[in-house]
């Protein structure tokens, strides 16, 4: 089942009497537990593509389909509530609140959940500060954290929500290579233990060999859907995706010829066991 799919969806802005095509006439969908990577140059319309999956934008034209329920015909209030319950966002400048310390950061979208008292709260943050190594620097404020350590404190934001979607926009893209790869492993454990969906953008070569699954962007077009014969990347271009195998598609009807499916690997399918909150420590 998708999480979120798209069908043929644009996105144009204006400017100055001009129109920008950000995204075009994209249709994908992602399913559950998958560990994607949008890759494509600067302007490709990466940020854009995860904004319209993660809810936070619009799209001009077509459909974003959330759990089978069209995103366009949702009410505001409940579009809000999906993304507080379903969305974790990590973006590439952190967006933490600079007068909040990394436990109360944490804390913040779940102070939106009536169904957790106070102890629960507490004890969900020092969970997932425990989870990204920060037990140590609760108390401290982003002013007072690396770059490393701040990113880690949006993952937990990100993560403590339990969100079914990661969308993480160039998470690594601030941190030098070694706090980059460690953040990448880290969120791989929380995709292979808890089968968290992750989606994200960049333009890093070294970033891309930690996903298995490679969407890559151009222009705001899909132009191929990237998988892993071992160390290798095999590219198929969207409208052909029936020929790559069981996890490119082409799927219902109605949809456009040029359908990607993108699915977890079947070797992780294998491995993704619903954890406990217990066992995540
Ligand atoms: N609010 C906006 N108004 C006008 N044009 C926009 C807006 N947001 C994005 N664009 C344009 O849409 C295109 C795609 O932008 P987007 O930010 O999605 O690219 P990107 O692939 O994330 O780039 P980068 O790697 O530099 O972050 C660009 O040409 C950009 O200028
Ligand atoms: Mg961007």
């Amino acid at each position: 089942m998708a999480v979120v799919s798209l069908e043929g969806v644009n996105k144009s802005y204006r400017l100055g009497g001009q129109t920008v095509y950000a995204v075009r006439d994209v249709t994908m969908a992602i399913e559950e537990g998958v560990f994607l990577a949008i890759a494509g140059p600067s302007g490709s319309g990466k940020s854009t593509l995860l904004n319209l999956i993660g809810c936070i934008d619009t799209p001009t034209s077509g459909r974003v389909v959330v759990d089978g329920r069209e995103v366009g015909a949702t009410d505001p209030d409940t579009l809000a509530s999906y993304r507080g319950r379903t969305v974790g966002f990590i973006f590439q400048t952190f967006n933490l609140f600079p007068v909040l310390n990394a436990f109360e950061n944490v804390e913040y979208p779940l102070l939106a959940f009536p169904e957790l008292n106070r102890r629960q709260r507490d004890e969900r943050v020092r969970q997932y500060l425990e989870l990204v190594g920060l037990t140590r620097f609760a108390r401290h404020r982003p002013n007072q954290l690396s770059g490393g350590q701040r990113q880690r404190v949006a993952i937990a934001r990100a993560l403590a929500v339990k969100p079914r979607i990661v969308l993480a926009d160039e998470p690594t893209a601030n941190l030098d290579h070694a706090t980059g790869s460690e953040i990448l492993w880290l969120m791989k454990q929380i995709n292979l233990r808890q089968g968290t969906t992750f989606v994200f953008s960049t333009h890093d070569a070294r970033v891309m060999e930690a996903a298995d699954r490679l969407v890559r962007i151009e222009d705001g077009r899909l132009t191929g859907l990237g998988m892993r014969r071992g160390v290798q990347w095999v590219f198929v271009p969207p409208d052909r995706g029936v020929a790559a195998g069981p996890v490119v598609e082409e799927t219902h009807d109605e949809l456009s010829a040029a359908t990607l499916v993108v699915a977890p690997s079947s070797s992780h399918t294998e491995t993704i066991q619903p954890v406990a909150d217990e066992a995540i420590k």
